[in-house]
């Protein structure tokens, strides 16, 4: 029998089986099944340089963006498969510096020295895969193989909130997790710890009117302040990116998947109003962040004892976690 089941009544439900986190199996699955086939936020426009190289799990893509044009393709030369661009960098063209082959900033194949005689040469295939794309305010997202278009996993987001087109990119910052990546997406998804594991948190959120709804690929937590004033809108955006909105801008998490056990996220911070840092539900983002490492690190290690293997939901406050296991059985089956 298949583990990727979940009951879709929250209350008759039981959560994703351990199996899934400590299966490295799974784990490999997951990848193609779920990473490949949903969107990766690789850019945030940024003029300084046109071309940028971004891996999607280990596929180099290259992110093009002449005189405002995006484009986005493979980042392996069609001849002998040799990287073709290895940093971010401002150029007219792209010229692989194994054997010479040129493309455009399109993709296109422009030439290729010693190929006189070839037959059948160029053609289709030498030109450079594009790669699914999209963009919405500061961001671009790409797909290896989309299982449903941008604007389906995006639809929800972009009708809630204002694209903060001004905001400015001020900081990224990285901290690797000691956990499997949908470990730390689950404890994302839920303010029912908020209480427990943020008492700093708490104290400037309102628990009892803070609500989470789910929609098709995307889940929304919104909190308000003790004054009934917005405090946060958190994003989700499966599998693994965070949108989570504040009075002073836009913190962006993204889970990058290393091993089983082991998780990279990325932090983007975007400010649009500084007078507003450092107040309120997206004041001291380290320290939650830190809280939320230790009990997700936690279950890290509960989760592979022989004496667990899952448990059930709540109602009222694990909506959220309940309808990201119920994607990830979706998109694993
Ligand atoms: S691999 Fe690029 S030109 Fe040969
Ligand atoms: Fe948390």
């Amino acid at each position: 029998m298949s583990i990727f089941e979940i009951n879709p009544d929250i209350r008759q439900a039981h959560t994703l089986s351990s199996e899934f986190y400590t299966n490295e199996k799974y784990f490999e699955q997951s990848k193609e099944k779920i990473f490949s086939r949903s969107w990766h936020l690789v850019d945030c426009f940024d003029d300084s340089v046109n071309l940028r190289p971004v891996n999607i799990l280990e596929t180099p893509i290259l992110i093009s963006n002449s005189n405002g044009e995006i484009n986005c393709f493979s980042n392996v030369c069609t001849h002998r498969g040799a990287i073709l661009v290895e940093e971010n960098c401002n150029t007219n063209g792209i010229r692989c510096r194994y054997h010479g082959r040129r493309f455009d900033l399109q993709g296109k194949f422009l030439s290729m020295p010693e190929f006189e005689n070839v037959e059948n040469f160029p053609s289709e295939k030498d030109d450079l895969p594009q790669i699914p794309f999209g963009v919405w305010a500061n961001f671009i997202f790409a797909s290896l193989n989309p299982f449903a278009t941008l604007d389906e996993f995006l639809a929800e987001m972009k009708q809630t909130v204002q694209p903060l087109k001004k905001s400015r990119l001020t900081a990224i910052k990285d901290y690797e997790v000691n956990a499997h990546w949908a470990l730390y997406c689950e404890n994302y998804l839920e303010g029912f710890h908020v209480p427990f594991v943020h008492q700093g948190l708490n104290s400037v959120i309102d628990y009892g009117t803070y609500t989470t709804e789910t929609f098709r690929f995307s889940s929304l937590q919104t909190a308000f302040d003790d004054n009934g004033e917005l405090a946060a809108h958190y994003f989700f955006i499966f599998p693994n990116l965070m949108f989570n909105f504040y009075p002073w801008g836009i913190s962006v998490n993204i889970v990058k998947p290393i091993t089983p056990s082991k998780t990279t996220v990325t932090y983007l911070t975007f400010v649009s109003d500084e007078s507003k840092l450092g107040t309120g539900a997206g004041a001291d983002l380290e320290t939650v962040e830190l809280e939320d490492q230790a009990v997700v690190e936690s279950v890290q290690r509960g989760i592979r004892s022989r004496f667990y293997d899952s448990g059930r939901y709540s109602p009222t406050r694990e909506q959220g976690t309940h309808h990201f296991h119920r994607l990830i059985c979706e998109f694993m089956s």
